[in-house]
């Protein structure tokens, strides 16, 4: 069985009274949700405050990025130990805006995984192909060089505490969801990746969200294909309204 994951992307929005204003009335409304994991990644500068507002609830605290060592001489940059210090739980990594604006590669998504996983933290791991690939039938080819290279030398008991997130770029803040089938058949094939490098218990294990203009209008029926097991919410979860809403549409239909 495969717990439902839904996790809020707040990207670079909220300063910290909006994002308070937020999680309190996200905690207000979800305080009942029970069968799915609940994530919020806001800005950096509102983790600490977030995650002792909702320490006490059933709402996880994540991150957006982080690098891959530990402290160091690297203006700018934030820690795995840093995160956990803060009370993050999960962290996203290889998101589309970072591979497209930031310079990330399959090697620091890979080196970050490792970083993540060795302060018991869980890596949410992007994965997705954009238009042009899209286009040029390169889906697949994406894939299996994103999970083939971002997961090199992940053992399975450490891919066991990954969350994977399909996320087509073509899709993210476009208002253009993929169909429930297009995401089903990208993460089918994600799975049997998985199948392959791994084996079939570890594979099925894992969760894969969909991610890309996920709104309350159509979690249900993404959430009803076989291999999407949640969702990794951008514009949609920067309002208690939609972001409740999709969460309570979920916990009704999960499997
Ligand atoms: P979107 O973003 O829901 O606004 O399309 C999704 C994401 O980037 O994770």
């Amino acid at each position: 069985m495969r717990k439902t994951i839904i996790a809020g992307n707040w990207k670079m929005y909220k300063t910290l009274s909006d994002g308070q204003e937020l999680a309190v009335a996200l905690r207000r409304e979800l305080y009942k949700i029970e069968n799915i994991d609940i994530v919020l990644c806001p800005p950096y500068t509102l983790l600490t405050y977030l995650a002792d507002a909702l320490e006490t609830s059933n709402i996880f605290i994540g991150a957006q990025d982080t690098y891959w060592l530990d402290e160091g001489a690297f203006t700018g940059e934030i820690s795995p130990k840093m995160l956990k210090d803060a009370g993050c739980k999960f962290v996203i990594i290889g998101h589309s805006e970072r591979r497209q604006y930031f310079g990330e590669t399959n090697e620091s998504v890979n080196k970050k995984i490792k970083a993540v996983l060795k302060h018991s933290l869980t890596p949410i791991v992007c994965v997705g192909e954009t238009l042009n690939e899209k286009e040029k039938n390169l889906t697949f080819k994406v894939l299996d060089d994103h999970i083939t290279n971002g997961l090199k030398d992940i053992s399975k008991e450490e891919m066991l505490k990954i969350v994977i997130a399909y996320e087509p770029v073509w899709a993210i803040g476009t208002g253009k969801t993929a169909t429930p089938e297009q995401a089903q058949e990208a993460q089918k094939y994600i799975r049997d990746l998985l199948i392959k490098m791994y084996n079939k218990d570890t594979a099925d294990a894992i969760r894969i969200q969909y991610g890309g203009s996920v709104k309350p209008d159509n979690i249900i029926q993404l959430l009803k294909q076989p291999d999407v097991d949640g969702a990794l919410v951008g514009g949609a979860s920067l309002s208690a309204e939609s972001f409740s809403e999709i969460i309570k549409k979920a916990s009704e239909v999960v499997k």
